[in-house]
């Protein structure tokens, strides 16, 4: 690697702090100057573009990545044509990874408008050798890629990147290091992601999540509890704890917590309203946490619980460590103990070996469950994981029917639940106004359906009460209340109605 590094960047190595996060600040502090000086040739400000493909916790590291732009100078914007640009990748599906490799093709476009401009690659598809292989080969105008374990060092692999003119490719293959404490730039000011595990260990059979994120590791929960504090003390009132899952939180810690145990501690918080959690994997959830879910005035009524298959037998190939029987006896339990839950899931079809009889086990769950939503899946073959070697796999057409079969039930089942809650008063978070409708705002509900009504941008951030009047399949339209002695909509830093 030494090779690749510019003789001005070894004039100083003798200056830099050893210590993570003081070495980044000190590279951001070195980068800044570069694009002060860029700046000042080109006459203009410099821009910078993040677009996240994936789950929300790309989101969250997307919103580290812009953080970390921001502090070296760069005015963070919307589209592309910027002065730097990164993709943060997702390779869950291969959908995902064509997505991005299309995309490269209108940067390499622009690029070329703007020789100065520079591209950036992280996330999950850049832990993939073939990717990177690629990349290399048929990509060349790219200039920075870096992985899942890494992203804190931005600065430091961008400051190498404009100091010299090679591809900087910096891929770790794991790490037990958790570096937090750098600047974010929430997309929201009202609302944050709060990572409280990284990594995976359940390694379930079509997954590629355990290897491009790695080992599952717990951030402390002082730590987190201290991040949710400042971010309260910022206006934030609702907090999304993220984790591949959440429910196995805390085990492999010094002093071990429980999920369940660390959902008290943030209720305690003052000025958090809201809380969310993503995502449970249905073997580790516990009988504590449903008890802690009712018994609690913040956390959602919205339980995301994937289940994958409904086939005993296909749950089995794929390593979920449950079985049918047990996953309805878990959703019935919990609808049992909180009847105002939502539940949501994620389904895979045509996983190998599949067939018609495990395809209606999955219907079978999906109408007896009767989820508020779904997000359906076509099995994507992952090179490396067990699943990819498998026989059977399912030819395409048979996938397609079945998907259309499930997504139309799912809808329909989703539609009826949808309705539910006509003509109740319930408490939304009003996230921006309506761009389709003037006068008009969106509001999310505690059960994580949008509700629009009618009212202005001041409201923005706040948490007010709303009449559901009509539901519109997987929305409602509402009008805002005014309920007894609340005058006002609520702002931050109140008691929750
Ligand atoms: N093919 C299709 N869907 C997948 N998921 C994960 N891996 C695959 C795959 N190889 C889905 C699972 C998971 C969600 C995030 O993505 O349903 O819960
Ligand atoms: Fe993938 Fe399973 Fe881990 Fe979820 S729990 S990230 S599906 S391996």
């Amino acid at each position: 690697m030494t090779d690749i590094i510019d003789k001005n960047i070894q004039n100083i190595l003798a200056n830099i702090p050893a210590e993570e996060p003081a070495r980044q600040y000190y590279f951001i502090e070195k980068c800044r100057d570069l694009v002060k000086e860029e700046q000042k040739r080109l006459g203009r400000p410099l821009s910078c573009c993040v677009v996240t493909f994936g789950c929300q916790m790309n989101a969250k590291d997307s919103e580290k990545l812009t953080g970390i732009l921001r502090e070296i100078g760069y005015q963070p914007q919307e589209g592309e044509e910027a002065d730097l640009v990164i993709y943060n990748t997702c390779t869950v599906r291969d959908n995902a990874n064509q997505r991005v490799y299309g995309r490269l093709g209108y940067l390499h476009a622009l690029k070329k408008k703007n020789p100065r401009m520079r591209i950036g690659l992280c996330g999950c598809m850049m832990q993939e050798p073939s990717v990177i292989e690629k990349i290399r080969k048929s990509y060349r105008f790219v200039d920075l890629i870096f992985g899942t374990h890494n992203i804190f060092r931005l600065a430091e692999l961008l400051y190498r990147c404009m100091a010299g003119n090679d591809m900087v490719i910096d891929i770790w293959e794991g790490t037990e290091e958790i570096v937090e404490d750098l600047p974010a730039l929430r997309k929201f000011p009202f609302k944050s992601g709060v990572n409280i595990m990284y990594g995976c260990n359940n390694f379930c059979s079509y997954c590629i999540v355990p290897y491009v994120r790695g080992r599952e590791r717990s951030r402390n929960p002082e730590e987190i509890l201290e991040e949710i504090r400042r971010l309260a003390a910022d206006g934030v009132v609702e907090v999304m704890l993220l984790g591949q899952n959440v429910n196995s939180y805390g085990k492999t810690l010094e002093y071990p917590i429980t999920f369940a145990q660390l959902l008290r501690e943030v209720e305690k918080i003052d000025g958090i309203q809201r809380i969310r959690f993503m995502t449970s994997h249905p073997k580790d959830l516990s009988d504590e946490l449903i008890q802690v879910m009712k018994e609690s005035e913040k956390i959602c009524r919205h339980l995301h619980l994937p289940l994958q298959s409904g086939s005993s037998r296909i749950l089995k190939l794929m390593n979920r460590k449950y079985d049918k029987e047990q996953y309805l006896a878990l959703a019935g339990k919990i609808q049992r103990e909180i009847p105002e839950i939502s539940l949501t899931t994620d389904i895979i079809v045509g996983f190998p070996g599949e067939t018609e009889e495990d395809f209606l086990e999955t219907m079978d769950v999906v109408q007896k469950v009767q989820y508020d939503s779904a997000f359906t899946f076509i099995y994507s073959k992952r090179t490396g994981t067990p699943a990819a070697s498998m026989e059977n796999q399912v030819p395409e057409n048979v996938v397609k029917e079945r998907f259309d079969r499930l997504l139309k039930e799912v809808q329909s089942i989703a539609a009826s639940r949808c309705g539910r809650d006509c003509g109740t008063v319930q408490t939304a978070l009003v996230e921006g106004v309506d761009e389709k409708q003037e006068g008009m705002v969106t509001g999310r509900l505690s059960n994580n359906l949008m509700v629009h009504f009618q009212g202005s941008s001041d409201l923005i951030g706040t948490i007010v009460p709303v009449r559901l009047t009509e539901a519109k399949g997987f929305y409602y339209m509402g009008e805002m209340t005014v309920s007894d002695g609340q005058a006002s909509p609520e702002r931050p830093g109140q008691d929750q109605i």
